[in-house]
């Protein structure tokens, strides 16, 4: 079976895509689906809220050197391809090859059928690997944080998936808007009231509130369901994921 490949993307940064991708991806794996989490940003934070620091192998040696992917497991039915800081040389690489925007697509190939869902980290530009988790992809999450200005920009990266389906991934679409960081302020309301009444069937039902316990769990390397599965931001991850799956 083909797997579900999202890219979890705003060129925002702090909006919550790290975060969205690793308690996604754990919720999806506690409904007994088979996830692959991919950390496609220099930065490594997926890698390391999962506790995976200074990895033997990384993405960059499957993207520039064209290493096989490598793969860890961090949990049941929970794999990861971990990055590290030396990604940050990778772009000035990728981009004066000739296939520099297909590597990831190229990569994921081979493993893509051991899995029902694979997410794809990105950082926070529309660089050169942002571009190869959308081409890798079908479907683009975009990350909103209910807050001031979290609409502009949006509209960006709607145009780019429209460019990349257009011309380089005929495969790619929107999958939906996800609101995160939800709270009761006047702004964080206006916010998601916007992104319903403008982006209408393309917000996911569910949104993300704001919880302390995120910050808690990432402190301590963990998901949020083993940190605590009974907090606020676990149901709404476990919503998530349940939307998806039931389309
Ligand atoms: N629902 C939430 N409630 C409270 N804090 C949150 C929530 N979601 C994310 N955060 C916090 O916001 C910060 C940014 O989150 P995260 O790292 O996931 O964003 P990002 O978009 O991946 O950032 P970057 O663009 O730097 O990669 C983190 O400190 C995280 O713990
Ligand atoms: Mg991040």
């Amino acid at each position: 079976m083909k797997p579900r490949i999202i890219a979890v993307v705003n060129h925002k940064g702090g909006v919550g895509k790290t975060t969205t991708t690793l308690n996604l991806g754990k919720a999806l794996s506690l409904l007994k689906k088979k996830v692959l989490i991919v950390d496609t940003d220099p930065q490594a934070n997926l890698s390391q809220s999962v506790g995976v620091e200074e990895p033997s192998k990384n993405i960059y040696h499957a993207l520039v050197e064209g290493e096989r992917l490598p793969i860890e497991q961090v949990a049941k039915g929970l794999h990861l391809v971990p990055a590290d800081l030396d990604l940050s040389g990778a772009e000035v690489k990728l981009i004066t090859e000739v296939n520099g925007y297909f590597k990831l697509r190229n990569a994921l190939n081979t493993v893509a059928k051991n899995y029902d869902y694979i997410l794809i980290d990105c950082p926070p530009s529309l660089g050169i690997l942002t571009a190869n988790a959308m081409i890798a992809a079908n479907e683009v999450l975009i990350v909103v944080q209910s807050q001031y200005l979290a609409i502009k920009g949006l509209d960006t990266i709607i145009e780019l998936i429209e460019e990349l389906r257009q011309n380089l991934n005929p495969a790619l679409g929107l999958m939906g808007l996800l609101l995160t960081q939800v709270n009761r302020t006047v702004v964080s309301r206006t916010i998601v009231e916007k992104v319903q009444t403008e982006y209408g069937d393309a917000a996911f039902q569910t949104v993300i509130r704001q919880n302390v316990a995120i910050v808690e769990s990432s402190t301590h390397r963990m998901d949020i369901f083993s940190y605590d599965k009974e907090c606020a931001a676990a149901h709404d991850y476990l919503n998530l994921a349940k939307e998806i799956v039931n389309g």
